[in-house]
Order: C-alpha cells, then structure tokens, then sequence
C-alpha cells in the first residue's frame, strides 16, 4: 500500500510563506510515522527537518500534529490511520524553526519557572525517603509527562496569551505540590496564584485530549487551584487567630 505525505515545508531563511510538500511512501512492512518520515529523509528530501530522539515514545521530541490530531510520530503506526494521506504539521503555539521542528524556548521557560524539581526536607532522612504507594497513585498519572507539548500546543490559552504558562508546566508543579516528600513553600507555588498561572485556563480539556501519555494535565490545574484555595483559606485562619 502506498500512502501519500503531505508534510508542511517552511524555512524562515528561505520561504515568505509555509507549503504542503506530497512524497509517495510505500512502507516495508510495520511502520511508524516517524520511520517513514526518516526513511522520505534518506532516501527522497535529505532537507526534510523533523525532531527525534529515542524512537520508543520516552523522550517526548517528536509531538507533531498527525492528520488533525497530536501525536508522537514515533508511536503512531500507519496502520492505524483511516487514510492513505497522512498530513503532517508541526506543533502549533510554539514557532517554526525549519518543517516540522519548532522552537520549544518558551515551553522550556514556563517549565523552568514552576520549578520542577523537589523542595527536599531540611533534614535528610538516615536511609532513604519511604513514600507509601498510595501515596504515589495520587501523582502517578502527572509523572508520565514527557514533556512533549502536544497540550501545549493543543491549549487556546497560550494561543492568545504567550504569557499563560500551560497546562504541562502546572501539571508538572501539582505534581511536585503533591509529592509527600515535597516541602516547598507556599510563596514559591503561590507564584501561579495568577492570571497567567492556575486561573488562566478556561478549562476545555483539550490539553487532556492531545495528551499522547493520558496525563490530563487538566485535571492537575483543576487540583492546584483546590490546593491553592485550601491552603489561602488556612492561612487566613492562622491569622485571625
Ligand atoms: S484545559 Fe486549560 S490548560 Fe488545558 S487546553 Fe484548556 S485552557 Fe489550556
Ligand atoms: S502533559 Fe502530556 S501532552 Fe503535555 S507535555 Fe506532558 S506528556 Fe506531553
Ligand atoms: S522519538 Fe522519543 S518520544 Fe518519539
């Protein structure tokens, strides 16, 4: 079977205007869209741009958006499209670098100001950090993130406000709000008590829908403006007592 790719063309050095380019591609058998954009590379257009890394859906560098809908090129297998033409964009929300690759600096830059990383107790424990798996179950879901920015790109928000953080940033922070081994401070996750943090999304879900790893980063904004609330509401109390 033959398939044709049409694959959005566009060099800021070189091109006025981005182009849908067709190559004919006849697999050799079980193919990714991502082998089959590697092998049009080889063997049809060594200038054909796209991004990848470990081939196997972990890294998250190949979000494209795959006949409509976001995806990992890596893990969408050609048999299981309901066409022979598979059109091929680039994640939108995020500038074009060259095709299919774009500048993910602004995605980087949300990420970098939720600070994704553990506030660590002041003490360290003797051995280890022991976390009860119930405990996890809560997060799991928010740690499959692999950052890829298919939400990113999916979301309306950060469409008309470059300011809007996004839901993978702030999934990524609920994750680390909730982690029991967690002690950041509330200033520091109060930063996203804003506009261009938790109160910004307008909650469409279709961050959860383009999500090729079923995080629902969604329904993390949804539990840090609960803990967010929860914990102004204590706070207040303190004070007044
Ligand atoms: S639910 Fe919120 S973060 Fe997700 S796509 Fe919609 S507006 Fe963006
Ligand atoms: S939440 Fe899902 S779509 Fe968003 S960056 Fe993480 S894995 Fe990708
Ligand atoms: S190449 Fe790593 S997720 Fe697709």
């Amino acid at each position: 079977m033959k398939y044709t790719f049409r694959v959005l063309r566009f060099d800021p050095t070189r091109d006025r205007d981005p182009r849908f380019q067709d190559y004919v591609y006849e697999p050799r058998g079980k193919t990714t869209v991502l082998e089959a954009l590697m092998d049009i590379r080889n063997e049809q257009d060594y200038d054909l741009s796209f991004r990848y890394s470990c081939r196997e859906g972990v890294c998250g560098s190949c979000g494209l958006v795959i006949n409509g809908r976001f995806d990992l090129g890596c893990r969408t297998m050609l048999d299981t499209l309901d066409s022979d033409t598979v059109v091929l964009e680039p994640l939108p929300n995020l500038e074009v670098k060259k095709d299919l690759v774009v500048d993910m600096a602004p995605f980087w830059k949300a990420l970098q100001e939720v600070e994704p990383f553990l506030f660590p107790a002041d003490e360290a424990p003797e051995r280890e950090h022991r976390v009860e798996d119930r405990q996890m179950e809560k997060i799991d879901q928010f740690v499959s993130c692999i950052l890829c920015a298919c939400c990113y790109g999916a979301c309306p928000v950060v469409a008309r406000d470059g300011s809007y953080l996004g839901p993978a940033a702030l999934a990524k922070l609920n994750r680390f709000v909730r982690d029991p081994r967690d002690r950041r401070p509330f200033r520091s996750w109060a930063k996203v008590d804003t506009e261009g943090g938790v109160w910004g999304c307008d909650t469409v879900f279709r961050c959860n829908e383009a999500c090729p790893r079923e995080v629902r980063p969604a329904d993390g904004i949804q539990a840090l403006r609960r803990a967010m609330t929860w914990n102004k509401i204590k706070r207040m109390f303190k004070r007044e007592r």
